[in-house]
C-alpha cells in the first residue's frame, strides 16, 4: 500500500483524490482520513438552484404524480398532491423546470391554458415507447392538458420555486415562443394572452424568467448540427419582449462528453456578433449514469454499485471539460453551465405501477450518487448556475412515488432535505487526505474513500460527506484551517443493506437520523458509516 505525497493529495482536492478501490480489497483498518477545510479558499456562493427539480409529462411525472385533480379522493391544494407539496416545501426547493425533455419540443402551450373542461387531448411524444404498449389510453399516451402553464405555476407558487419553461424550438415557432413569454409575463389588462392568464384567475404576470430554447437539440429536439442549433438559438432569442422580467436564456447543451458540440455551438453564437454571449444566460449540459445496459435499479451486485458511483463522480471532468471548451470563446465567463437533466437511469422493472415509463425505485445507491452529485456541484459553485434532477416523481432518480393516494418519500430525498443545508453558504475548498489503494483484483472503478463538500455559512460550517464503501466505516479527522471548533452535529443517511429503499408498505425503511460528533480541541474525529451519506454542522469561534 502506498500513500500520496502532501503535494500530490493537495493537487486532488476535486473529491479529495482518486484512491483506486476495488470493493472485495479494501480493508477497515485503513488509518483515518485527514479532511481539511480551508476557509480562506473560498470557490463561490451555492446558489440554490443547484437543487433544482424537473418535471416532463412522461410517465407519471405529471398525471398521478403531481396533479391528481381538484375532485380527486386524493388530498390536493387545487388539484396539486398535498403531500407532495409538504415535502417540497421541507427540501426549499429553488427551481422546477417543465413541460421536458422531450415532451416539450412536441408540447403546444396554447392547448394547456383556458377552461379546463374545453382543452384538447393530444398525443404524447412518448406514445410509441414500447414499455407503454399493454398501458391503457390515459394520459401517458393522450396528454389530456388538464396540468398546463397556469397549473405549473400554482404548483411552483405552493412549493415556494421559481418556474422554469423548456420552449418547443422543433415543431413550434419564435413567434408561439415569444407569445408563451407575454402570456406568462405581461401585465393584466396590455394584450389579449394577459388578459387570458388573467380571466384564469391570475392577474398577476407569472414573471417567468429562466427559459430553456429547445431540449436536447442534438436528438429528439430537432436532431441539429450544433451551427443549425446556434441559428436557430439566435432567431428565438432575438427581440424577446421582457417586461420588465430580465429573461434568462438557456441554451440546449451537450449530451455527456460531446465537448464538439459545445465548440461548435459557441463558434456558430458568436459568428455574426461577439455580443450575442449576452443572450445566453447558461449552457445545459444532460448526464445520466447507469450501469452497463441500464442494469436494475435493486437487484444489483457489489461490482455493479462500485460502477454507479464512478460514472456519477464522472460529472466532474464533464464540468471541467466543458467549462474549459466555453472559455476558448468566452474567456471571461459571462455564460455560466446548467445541469438541467443528471440521475441515475436503471432499466424498468422496478416502477410502481406498469403506466410509469422510466420509472423506478431508488435504494441508498440513487442517494449515494445524489451525495456526490450535489457535492460536485458545490465544489464547482462558480461555474455550475443550475441544476435540475431527473425527474421529480415516479421517474428516473426520483425524489417520491406515489400511485393514487399512495405517496413515499425515497432515499434521494432525504439527501436533498440534508443539503438544504447548503444553501446560499460560501463554498470553501475541502481537502480529502486519501491513501492511494491500489489492488490486484477487482473492477478498475476509481472512487474515492471519502468525498464531500463544505460551505460557511457566518459561523456554521456545513459539511458533507459520502462514503462510498459498501461495507466499510472511514474514520475522518476533520480540521477545520482558520477557526476553532465550539461544537458539532450530524445528520446521516446509512443502512444496514446498500439495497435498501422505501416502499408504500415500508416508508420508513431508509431515513435520516441524528448522529453525536466527537470534538477534540480544534479539531473533531467522526466515524462515517458505509454506504452513507453525512451531513455536520460545525459552530466555529
Ligand atoms: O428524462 C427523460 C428524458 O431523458 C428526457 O425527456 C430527455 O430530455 C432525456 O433524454
Amino acid at each position: 500500500m502506498k500513500y500520496l505525497s502532501r503535494r500530490k493529495f493537495l493537487q486532488h482536492t476535486a473529491v479529495g483524490g482518486a484512491a483506486i478501490i476495488a470493493a472485495r480489497t479494501l480493508r477497515a483498518t485503513e488509518p483515518e482520513i485527514g479532511i481539511e477545510v480551508l476557509l480562506d479558499e473560498p470557490i463561490g456562493t451555492i446558489s440554490p438552484d443547484l437543487y433544482g427539480h424537473f418535471t416532463e409529462h412522461i410517465g407519471g411525472v405529471i398525471y398521478d404524480g403531481i396533479w391528481v385533480g381538484e375532485d380527486s379522493k386524493v388530498s390536493n391544494v387545487g388539484g396539486i398532491r398535498q403531500a407532495l407539496v409538504e415535502h417540497m416545501r421541507r427540501i426549499k426547493p429553488s427551481v422546477v423546470r417543465w413541460p421536458g425533455g422531450c415532451f416539450a419540443d412536441s408540447y403546444d402551450w396554447r392547448d394547456g391554458i383556458g377552461p379546463r373542461a374545453g382543452r384538447p387531448r393530444r398525443t404524447n411524444f412518448w406514445v410509441n415507447e414500447p414499455f407503454l404498449q399493454k398501458a391503457p389510453d390515459g394520459p401517458v399516451k393522450y396528454d389530456p392538458n388538464q396540468f398546463g402553464t397556469n397549473e405549473f405555476m400554482h404548483f411552483c407558487k405552493l412549493i415556494g420555486a421559481q418556474p422554469y419553461l423548456a420552449t418547443n424550438l422543433r415543431s413550434n415557432t419564435a413567434k408561439d415562443f415569444y407569445q408563451w413569454v407575454e402570456y406568462c409575463n405581461a401585465p393584466a389588462g396590455v394584450t389579449t394572452l394577459s388578459d387570458q392568464r388573467a380571466a384564469a384567475g391570475d392577474t398577476e404576470p407569472f414573471r417567468v424568467r429562466f427559459w430553456g430554447v429547445g431540449n436536447e437539440s442534438w436528438g429528439c429536439g430537432g436532431n441539429f448540427t450544433p451551427e443549425e442549433y446556434a441559428m436557430e438559438f439566435r432567431r428565438f432569442t432575438a427581440w424577446v419582449p421582457s417586461y420588465g422580467v430580465p429573461l434568462a436564456f438557456i441554451g440546449s447543451g451537450p449530451n455527456g462528453g460531446d465537448v464538439d458540440w459545445t465548440k461548435r455551438f459557441f463558434a456558430g453564437l458568436l459568428e455574426r456578433d461577439r455580443g450575442l454571449l449576452r443572450s445566453l444566460y447558461g449552457w445545459a449540459l444532460h448526464y445520466y449514469c447507469g450501469t452497463a445496459g441500464k442494469g436494475d435499479a435493486i437487484g444489483f451486485t457489489e461490482g455493479d454499485w462500485y460502477e454507479l458511483l464512478a460514472k456519477a463522480l464522472r460529472m466532474e471532468t464533464l464540468i471541467q471539460e466543458h467549462w474549459a471548451a466555453m472559455a476558448e470563446r468566452d474567456p471571461r465567463h459571462q455564460v455560466k453551465l446548467i445541469v438541467d437533466e443528471w440521475g441515475a437511469w436503471h432499466h424498468a422493472g422496478t416502477q410502481v405501477d406498469s403506466s410509469h415509463l422510466f420509472g423506478q425505485t431508488s435504494t441508498m445507491r440513487d442517494a449515494l450518487v445524489a451525495g456526490l452529485t450535489l457535492d460536485t456541484f458545490n465544489r464547482h459553485a462558480d461555474k455550475v448556475a443550475m441544476a435540475n434532477v431527473a425527474q421529480l416523481i415516479n421517474n428516473l432518480h426520483s425524489l417520491f412515488l406515489a400511485v393514487g393516494d399512495k405517496f413515499v418519500a425515497t432515499p434521494n430525498f432525504y439527501v436533498f432535505e440534508m443539503y438544504a443545508a447548503h444553501h446560499r453558504g460560501k463554498s470553501v475548498r475541502t481537502v480529502f487526505n486519501i491513501p492511494e489503494i491500489t489492488h490486484e483484483q477487482g473492477k478498475p472503478e476509481s472512487v474515492p474513500a471519502l468525498a464531500g463538500s463544505a460551505s460557511l455559512h457566518n459561523k456554521r460550517l456545513i459539511l458533507t460527506v459520502v462514503n462510498p464503501h459498501a461495507s466499510e466505516s472511514r474514520r475522518g479527522k476533520i480540521d477545520v484551517r482558520g477557526a476553532t471548533v465550539r461544537s458539532a452535529r450530524g445528520q446521516v443517511l446509512a443502512a444496514d443493506d446498500i439495497h435498501a429503499h422505501n416502499t408504500f408498505e415500508h416508508p420508513h425503511a431508509v431515513e435520516t437520523r441524528d448522529v453525536s460528533v466527537e470534538t477534540t480541541g480544534s479539531a473533531l474525529e467522526h466515524d462515517f458509516p458505509p454506504a452513507s451519506v453525512t451531513r455536520l454542522e460545525i459552530e466555529l469561534g
